[in-house]
């Protein structure tokens, strides 16, 4: 066996609740009990997410209460499926829907599910890390204009990712405001949020209950507020997507996350975990290590690229010394502290980032160029069209003029690069080899492409 098990591993993944540590206390009652009795159908009096009576029912009232929502649906496929459901909700097939380039994979699955046309904006990002930035009310204010200007039918939705993985928050209220001011309702997957977005006025909000809560992987929850979606809409997609069979522990976890998160308990659990990752956060800056400014102080965001390494590199170099880091990319790596830190993290974490720094590092990386990027684009085919075509892998140097088949999509984070249906220009083929460079094992040497294109 490799060094990386000779000793106990410090794991700064998700979920959020750190291998059990912080696992909501109902939860973690539950799974106490001899194996399997959590098991249940969907018995009378439990009932399921689309029961309007039961155990389920209750529970999604209670979750609905606590989080400001007016309605509250809990799910067993991640985050992932209910962004899905959520689409579907909002839009009819053949319509336009707003998506921002820092979009997850899942949406763009939605997408195709939903028959939809996936209308990219732009983000700028930053040169340092290459990290997208959340999009700035002007930036939103100028797309939409081009949306006004392009002749098209108007979108059904706009979607905003809100925080993003790596913590960073937008002025949501602003924008918000604008959509609803160009009568576009407005989808937030908060995957890494806790459902701030309802007091932004979202009228749809996806959560992950273990990305920043205490539930188990796949559970998650859809919130609904306000009269721009009909609740009818959301159920009927919910019943076109989900299993008819859901997890009874699974919704449990959905449950009991929420409801620990609101308790005293849970808020005390979080402060106590906040104030240690403060402490974290004070003692790396203190060796000069740069972290990246966030809104959310559980996860951690090493900016790799000054230190001169690669996120992807010193992954690799942290996990072979035991250290399991969250989301390695170019320019940066994020650590999730979770909501009960490991013991030894205050020391640990700190000690094996001066070595990394001493072996891997050197003069800074250059600046991440941006993509080369229209502010407002859709894939010259449907995406659906193009990801069903018959398609031919080419060698990417030979991919400028060629319409895309399927997505280049790093995972983590998810995503896309390209999208099924783009014409890739030399501009973006130029771009994506330089991406192939910067996530090792990660791209291709070939592309997808629509036959004939
Ligand atoms: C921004 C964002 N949205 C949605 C998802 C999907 O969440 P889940 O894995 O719960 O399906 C992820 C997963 O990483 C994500 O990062």
């Amino acid at each position: 066996m490799g060094p990386f098990w000779r000793s106990v591993p410090l794991a700064l993944h998700l979920p959020a609740h750190g291998r059990g540590r912080a696992l909501a206390p109902d939860l973690r009652r539950l799974l106490r009990q001899p194996p399997g009795r959590w098991d249940l159908p969907e018995l009378p009096g439990f009932g399921g997410p689309l029961e309007p009576e039961g155990t389920v029912a209750e529970a999604q009232r209670r979750a609905a209460a606590l989080l400001g929502a007016e309605r509250c649906w809990f799910g067993v496929n991640g985050a992932s499926g209910l962004l899905q459901a959520a689409l579907l909700a909002l839009s009819r097939p053949g319509s336009r829907v707003l998506l921002p380039r820092n979009l997850h994979r899942s949406l763009l699955h939605g997408c195709v599910l939903g028959g939809l046309e996936p209308l990219l904006f732009d983000l700028s990002s930053d040169p340092l890390t290459g990290l997208w930035h959340p999009p700035k009310p002007r930036r939103l204010e100028r797309v939409l204009a081009a949306v006004a200007a392009d002749g098209g039918p108007p979108p059904a939705a706009l979607v905003l990712v809100d925080p993003t993985y790596q913590g960073l928050a937008a002025d949501l209220p602003a924008l918000v405001a604008l959509a609803h001011r160009a009568g576009l309702p407005v989808l937030v997957d908060q995957a890494h949020g806790g459902g701030e977005a309802l007091a932004a006025g979202a009228d749809l909000v996806v959560l992950s209950v273990q990305k920043s809560g205490t539930g188990l992987a796949q559970s998650a929850a859809l919130l609904a507020q306000g009269e721009r979606v009909a609740p009818a809409a959301i159920e009927r997609a919910l019943l076109w997507l989900q299993t008819s069979s859901p997890s009874a522990l699974l919704l449990a976890s959905a449950a009991a996350a929420i409801e620990h998160g609101a308790s005293t308990a849970g808020r005390r659990q979080r402060q106590r975990a906040v104030v240690r990752a403060g402490r974290l956060r004070r003692r790396l800056e203190g060796q000069g290590l740069p972290l990246v400014a966030n809104g959310d102080p559980l996860r951690l965001v090493l900016a790799t690229a000054p230190l001169g390494i690669n996120g992807l590199e010193a992954d690799t170099w942290l996990l072979e010394r035991g250290v399991i880091a969250e989301l390695p990319e170019p320019g940066a790596l994020t650590f999730c502290l979770g909501l009960n830190p490991p013991r030894d993290v205050e020391w640990r974490l700190p000690r094996q980032l001066e070595a990394l720094r001493r072996a891997l590092g050197g003069p800074p990386l250059p600046p991440f160029a941006p993509p080369p990027l229209p502010l407002l684009a859709a894939p010259e085919l449907p995406i659906g069209v193009a990801w069903r075509s018959p398609a031919e892998a080419i060698p990417l140097e030979a991919a400028a003029g060629r319409v895309a088949a399927a997505p280049i999509c790093p995972y983590p984070p998810g995503i896309p690069l390209l999208v099924p249906g783009e014409r890739i220009d030399p501009a973006r083929a130029g771009w994506l080899l330089e991406q192939q460079r910067l996530w090792p094992g990660q791209i291709a040497d070939t592309v997808s492409v629509v036959a004939g294109s």
